[in-house]
């Protein structure tokens, strides 16, 4: 299927295109009305995330809502953990929480790799949402890093610190590869179905990459990364690595195409550090709190600095969810307006 709107693909190749694409991370779901209706009806987010009809529609809606340049599948990066073994619940107004989680070696020998039969509710919904786009944007698949995986593994829920995980990594480095290398082969085959049913574009979330130092983040993150991108070969692949500014130069050598770039990193340092990539994002969130006048001032204000550089532009991370919808418009709006 020919896309109608091919901005997103062609900027991630490199392109500068006649204007700039747009999206938001977080985008299905959180902060629309519509999405909150549909979610009240079932028993919950699982309930959501693996009913392929749910999924697509909720994946729909800030593409016919908010008049984004590329849809999201509506999934979590928590659904390769649960298929390698560790089911995730999701407590109301609190985020995920894991029963069981990775505390030595016994608890990895329960751990299996993602086979193929395994999530097919995402690829149905995925083959569902190619269908209702009918070519009319790109649709954007996606799976978290094998870091920020193993994070939620071994933490079994969020944590300002994750420093259960980074003990792991000091006290069992061995065991970290260990489990590192079985995400990253689930993943791997996860991404590769996503394609094949028909997500244009590949985004690897590496959320909690900013807690660790570079020589770290070297072995125990961005190798993996790489094994991943590598492997993509029908789609384009954005990293967006939060926090990990001080391995942007280094990001500059991944087989990916584009770089997403939180609030904090410079945009004109990124883009020395970064000559060979299209770079994504990268408005601070919390400036849809403002009014409409800041709104498109900020806006505006970040895409003169990524002028004349292949860029999708985006936030600097997920929409917050009580960010109103309106707002979100506004720098929608203002992103197309201004390169038009
Ligand atoms: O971008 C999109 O809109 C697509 C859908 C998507 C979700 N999660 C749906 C979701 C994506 C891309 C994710 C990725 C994800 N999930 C990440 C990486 C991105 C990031 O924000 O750093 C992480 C770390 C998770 C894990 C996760 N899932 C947490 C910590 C939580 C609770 C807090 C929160 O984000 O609301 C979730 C739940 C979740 N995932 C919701 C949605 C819409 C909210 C659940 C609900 O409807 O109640």
């Amino acid at each position: 299927m020919r896309l109608k709107n091919d901005l997103l693909i062609r900027a991630a190749k490199g392109e500068l295109t006649e204007r700039t694409p747009v999206w938001l991370m977080r985008q299905a779901g959180r902060i629309l009305p519509e999405y909150r209706n549909v979610r009240s009806k079932l028993s919950g987010f699982k309930e959501l995330v693996k009913t392929p009809e749910l999924a697509a529609e909720v994946t729909m809606q800030p593409v016919n809502l908010l008049g984004v340049d590329a849809a999201i599948i509506f999934s979590d990066i928590l659904v390769i953990p649960e298929a390698m073994g560790l089911s995730y619940e999701m407590v109301e107004k609190k985020g995920p929480y894991f029963p069981k989680t990775i505390k030595s070696k016994a608890d990895i020998k329960s751990l299996h790799k993602v086979e193929d039969g395994e999530l097919n509710y995402v690829y149905e919904a995925i083959r569902l949402v190619k269908r209702e786009l009918n070519g009319s944007a790109p649709l954007i698949g996606f799976a978290g890093a094998p870091w920020t995986i193993l994070c939620y593994m071994i933490e079994g829920g969020g944590s300002k610190t994750f420093s259960n995980a980074r003990k792991f990594l000091i006290q069992e480095p061995k065991l970290a590869h260990t489990v590192l290398n079985m995400i990253t082969e689930s993943t791997i085959k996860y991404l590769h179905q996503q394609v094949l049913a028909g997500a244009d574009l590949i985004q690897i979330f590496d959320s909690w990459a900013g807690i660790l130092p570079l020589n770290q983040y070297r072995k125990f993150s961005m190798s993996y990364i790489e094994k991943i991108s590598k492997s993509i070969a029908n789609a384009p692949v954005t990293v967006f690595a939060k926090g990990a500014y001080f391995a942007l130069k280094e990001m500059n050598n991944l087989s990916c195409n584009t770089i997403g770039l939180d609030w904090n990193m410079d945009i004109n340092e990124s883009r020395t550090l970064l000559k060979s990539k299209t770079l994504q994002g990268n408005l601070d969130p919390s400036i849809l709190y403002g009014d409409q006048k800041y709104i498109k001032m900020e806006t505006k204000k970040m895409l003169k600095q990524f002028k004349g550089h292949p860029h999708i532009a985006n936030l600097g991370h997920g929409v917050y969810p009580d960010t109103n919808p309106d707002h979100v418009k506004i720098f929608i709006e203002t992103v197309k307006a201004f390169s038009a």
